[in-house]
């Protein structure tokens, strides 16, 4: 029987609460699909920090390497400044276990309400790949004269051809797999009829930042050659968010930088029905990688039983996929929609059912 070493992180907040619903469904399907998953859970984040004065150290990190994945809930503390936790634990993990993609699959369900006025299931379906190791985020700035009327700060966006093209290459190879054999509908009838499979859109601003866009540009031109049956597309930053809420359904593929990432993947959360149902996954294709959902820590509503369990148990779906058990994730992908079905909202404390309440359901779907 295969089986799965998991480091577990429940983090802060509501990030147990969360962590033990998503826990709750791999435990049925790995029963189902035969395979073992055993976890141990790390105590990183808030609590800790305010207990210890520790973050994580290296040689946590290390330890933390040697699992098959990481599953993480949510760090963050509100009696903790800002920055501390979110750049010692979380960036850090992301940064030193090279987990250079930032994986998020924007997708409606059925029966999920979107503020995207006439728009439904078919027309929002994309994944979002964004660099997760470089630019804003390697933390390269200063301050001159700190302090004073004269003060400058600046903070650089810095990306070397590796890191850009290793991200580049990895979204096309994932559109490749995943369409191949199974085209995008978003395509043209000529696109089709040319032997196209798949588009990936490069997200950037060529327009103004024209060093780092001017190098992204040229890369992903490159790589494209190697991927002929792959539209190639481009699109600014602030005309991105344009057509994602005016028109999705042109998006299959987008990829770019950490901070564009960043913001564009809230944008696309909402739009396939909040917080409450946005999964990710921080990827290293060749090392340890670490699922989280993307909504943050929601302190104010810890221990109530209203937080949504469905981003979570999606990003458990993402970590079984990745793990190669392709049928216990679509199980638990196929339960999840059935109990979405039954939901009467995806909004914290309007769902119709308690937080553990929705893991037993996603649980008797996987059963039955
Ligand atoms: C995210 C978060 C993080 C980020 C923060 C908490 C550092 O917003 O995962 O999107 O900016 O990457
Ligand atoms: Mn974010």
């Amino acid at each position: 029987m295969k089986e799965y070493n998991i480091a577990v992180v429940e983090g802060d907040g509501i990030g147990p609460e969360v962590v033990r619903e998503g826990l709750k469904v791999i435990d049925a399907a790995s029963e189902k699909f035969a395979f073992k998953v055993k976890t141990k859970k790390f105590d990183f984040g808030g609590e800790r920090y305010l207990k210890t004065q520790e973050v994580l150290s290296d040689e946590e990190v290390s330890e933390l390497a040697k699992y098959d994945a990481i599953f993480l809930g949510g760090i963050g503390h509100p009696d903790v400044k800002p920055g501390i936790l979110e750049k010692g634990i979380l960036l850090k993990l992301r940064f030193d276990l090279d987990q250079y993609i930032n994986l998020r699959p924007v997708k409606l369900y059925e029966n999920v309400e979107t503020p995207l006025k006439g728009k439904g299931p078919e027309d929002i379906d994309f994944i979002v790949f964004r660099e997760n190791t470089g630019g804003l985020y390697t933390g390269v700035g200063e301050f001159k004269d700190k302090g004073t009327a004269d003060e400058v700060a600046i903070q650089s966006m810095v990306y070397s051809r590796k890191q850009v093209e290793r991200c580049i290459r990895y979204a096309f190879e994932a559109l490749k797999k995943r369409h191949e054999n199974n085209p995008w509908k978003g395509l043209t009838p000529e696109q089709k009829d040319q032997g196209f499979y798949a588009k990936l859109t490069l997200c950037g601003k060529t327009n103004v930042l024209t060093y780092v866009f001017d190098l992204w540009q040229r890369v992903f031109d490159e790589v494209a050659q190697e991927y002929p049956q792959i539209v190639p597309d481009y699109c600014h930053v602030d005309a991105i968010c344009i057509y994602m809420v005016e028109d999705p359904k042109r998006f299959n593929g987008i990829v770019t930088n950490n901070m564009f990432g960043d913001i564009i993947t809230d944008l696309a959360a909402v739009t396939q029905g909040g917080m409450g149902v946005a999964p990710s996954g921080n990827i290293n294709p060749d090392g340890v990688s670490m699922f989280e959902p993307v909504h943050g820590t929601a302190p104010s509503f810890a221990n109530q039983g209203v937080i949504n369990p469905i981003a979570t148990i999606l990003t458990a779906v993402m970590m079984l996929n990745h793990l190669g058990e392709v049928e216990a994730a679509a199980a638990i992908e196929a339960s999840t929609k059935g109990v979405i079905k039954q939901m009467k909202s995806m909004l914290v404390g309007k769902m119709g059912y308690t937080t553990s309440q929705i893991g037993d359901m996603v649980v008797d779907g996987i059963k039955s």
